[in-house]
């Protein structure tokens, strides 16, 4: 840490300057790199342990196991400890339907109900290490089921449930999973969203699957397969004994969550279930600063990270009170968040930019109409948080009053690793920057041969060593998981983020340096985008880029040729576009389409991207040429003026 007295940024702080330097923060750091497996052994000790880990940390490079030989269980962890403990009548999920629909599930509640889904999962045939998809709307069954694998070990897949068929597929093809749990529907703005006709779909192209179980949310009538289909509703209804919690190894996988990477392909990423916890469990309390009375609200959907680690996890291993909401942020008016905060008394938001950003647009009056005194702290995730939204968000929720803490992190690294951590020690906060490391995160920026750059230079973003949240491997594929986190910069992990690292030790993490985007926040693969658009009958080749977006931050852009015999029209772009938000998903939905009559490639037939990011985002060619060493300047120039005459200027 390089955190110095008395900096001249220090003014602009708005809160908590007068506490710099960092006592606390700079001991536990320091101490979590010099002694780490002490340090980390100190903090597994605060969960329950069937039996205590042989050896804190076996690090064979690119393969980190914790607590190996230790024995653990999930949902022992995230209930009965909880269930057992005054906290039984504390509620544990405040859930909120999208029609206004309620539920309240106490921890004594959450119990009942993990264990009576863990023996419907038995009954299935299900066991330790089996794999199952839970593609499901945002209700509490969601959470209940993901505890109910992790109570009998077995390993599961969340698919979100915004996702189409192939994208299901996919997934469910890549885990070889036998049972796929759904809904009837579910709720979003207003209208239904037919899940079980999705996964029918799906199922069509997955061999594996022997059963589908629907749970009814909407009560909608659905298609039916006899044999195949069973209703939860029935299968509760059967007689069941309590399931006792399965002591697992910590090595073993907890879930496999699927994120885009630079490849068609999306990874399936398998996260641990000591390790794993150990580092939620120490992250929550760090970054959150949550007290017994807190009421914490991540408004993610849990089919991501986020909503793994920060919904369920990190928050009920310390037996908190959740709420999670199923439906849209607008729905049905733009207060509908307000609302739910001043209805619960939620003291800790941790929501998106996109959010944020949706929310200044519309206005302060939606804020106005509701008491939103209850809130102590606000978090943000998932995509650089610019300055200015940052401030509207400090001042309009946080009426000046509330730390916002500004958290990176990533699927694959299981938990925040960047951030301020009020838990700790409060710290000055800088709008737009995730501040430093949390303890045993070696956090580094680095120039393309791997050299630590001097501060103030924008580089690669590296983790210098393992933490216990690091995933375990990509399934089926660990020369992927090698090569994509290990290779680029050999002995470090490689994040596949742009950073830079101020004076002050602060990381500002600027976004994606490889072909990911991030749009509202969800992670999406150009070559995923690709694999889609490529699978129309009418198109020969495609690039798929990003332009910035006011709210989502980053938009979908495509460039297309179109195969002899078709020619552009507004009709086939609909097409197109429909095309693509039924092979992945709404998520996806290309902003922009243009027809072209051929891409900007390099000699060596690469296409230049960066060329048609720039004509995308309207940026001038002298913006990008530097950034591209294998391209010649000219070669540029040419490819963007043709581009540009093509499609009649951007
Ligand atoms: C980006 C989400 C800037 C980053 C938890 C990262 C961020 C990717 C931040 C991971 C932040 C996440 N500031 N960028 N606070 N948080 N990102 O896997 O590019 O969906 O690599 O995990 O989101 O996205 P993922």
């Amino acid at each position: 840490m390089t955190a110095k007295r008395g900096m001249d940024s220090a003014s602009r702080l708005p809160t908590n300057t007068y506490l710099w330097p960092l006592k606390r923060y700079t001991e536990m750091y320091r101490r979590s790199l010099d002694e780490p497996e002490a340090f980390w052994a100190e903090q597994a000790r605060k969960l329950d342990w069937f039996k205590t880990w042989d050896r804190v940390l076996e690090w064979r490079l690119p393969y980190a196991r914790w607590f190996v030989g230790g024995k653990l269980n999930v949902s022992f962890q995230c209930v009965d400890r909880h269930a057992t403990t005054w906290r039984k009548s504390k509620v544990a999920i405040y859930w909120e339907g999208e029609p206004g629909d309620t539920r309240v599930l106490s921890y004594s509640t959450l119990f009942r109900e993990v264990n009576h889904f863990a023996s419907v999962l038995k009954r299935l045939g299900i066991g330790k290490g089996d794999k199952i998809a839970l593609y499901l709307p945002m209700i509490p069954e969601l959470p209940i089921f993901m505890l109910a694998c992790g109570r009998i070990g077995a390993v599961y897949t969340v698919i979100f449930s915004g996702f189409s068929p192939q994208a299901i597929a996919d997934r469910v093809n890549d885990t070889q999973a036998k049972v796929i749990i759904t809904a009837d529907g579910g709720y979003r703005r207003g209208k239904t969203v037919k899940l079980k006709e999705l996964t029918d779909e799906a199922v069509k192209l997955c061999p594996s699957v022997e059963k589908v179980v629907v749970i009814k949310r909407t009560g909608e009538a659905v298609p039916w397969t006899k044999g195949r289909d069973i209703w939860l509703s029935s299968l509760l209804d059967e007689p069941h004994e309590p399931v006792a919690p399965e002591p697992v190894e910590a090595t073993h996988p907890l879930y496999i969550l699927y994120t885009s990477g630079t490849t068609g392909k999306p990874k399936g990423i398998i996260h641990s279930t000591g390790g794993y916890l150990v580092y939620n469990h120490s992250t929550y309390q760090w970054v959150f600063n949550a007290r017994e009375e807190s009421v914490f609200w991540c408004t993610a959907d849990v089919g991501w990270v986020t909503g793994h680690s920060s919904i369920v996890y990190g928050p009920l291993s310390h037996g908190a009170a959740i709420v999670i909401y199923e439906g849209a942020a607008d729905y049905p008016t733009l207060d509908r968040w307000w609302n739910i905060i001043e209805k619960y008394g939620v003291t800790i938001l941790y929501t998106s930019p996109t959010a944020i950003r949706m929310f200044m647009r519309s206005g302060e009056e939606w804020l106005k109409k509701h008491d939103l005194s209850s809130l102590e702290l606000l978090g943000s995730v998932g995509e650089p948080i610019n300055p200015e939204v940052w401030q509207w968000y400090y001042k309009n929720v946080g009426r000046e009053m509330c730390p916002v803490v500004d958290t990176w992190w990533q699927t694959e690294t299981g938990g925040i690793m960047i951030s301020p951590a009020p838990g700790i020690e409060p710290i000055p906060l800088k709008p737009g920057s995730a501040t430093l490391p949390l303890p045993g995160v070696d956090a580094a920026v680095v120039d393309a041969s791997g050299k630590e750059l001097p501060p103030c230079h924008t580089g690669y973003l590296v983790i210098k060593r393992p933490w216990p949240g690091l995933l375990l491997d990509i399934y089926g594929n660990p020369e992927r998981y090698r090569e994509a986190y290990w290779s680029r910069f050999p002995g470090v992990y490689y994040t596949g983020d742009f950073a830079m690292r101020d004076e002050d030790g602060y990381f500002w993490v600027l976004g994606r340096a490889d072909e990911v985007l991030k749009v509202a926040g969800h992670r999406l693969g150009t070559a995923e985008i690709e694999s889609a658009v490529i699978s129309h009958p009418a198109v020969a080749e495609v690039a798929a880029t990003s332009r910035p977006d006011a709210v989502k931050g980053q938009a979908i852009v495509l460039f297309i040729t179109l195969k002899e015999g078709n020619s552009p029209s507004d009709a086939l772009r609909k097409d197109i576009i429909k095309h693509v938000r039924q092979t992945i998903g709404p998520v996806a939905t290309p902003s922009k389409v243009y027809f072209v009559q051929s891409l900007p490639k390099t000699r060596s037939g690469k296409i230049m991207r960066r060329v048609l990011k720039a004509v995308a985002s309207g940026e001038s060619i002298g913006d990008i040429t530097s950034l591209d060493d294998e391209t010649s300047v000219a070669e540029a120039k040419r490819a963007y003026q043709s581009l540009k005459k093509t499609q009649g200027g951007v």
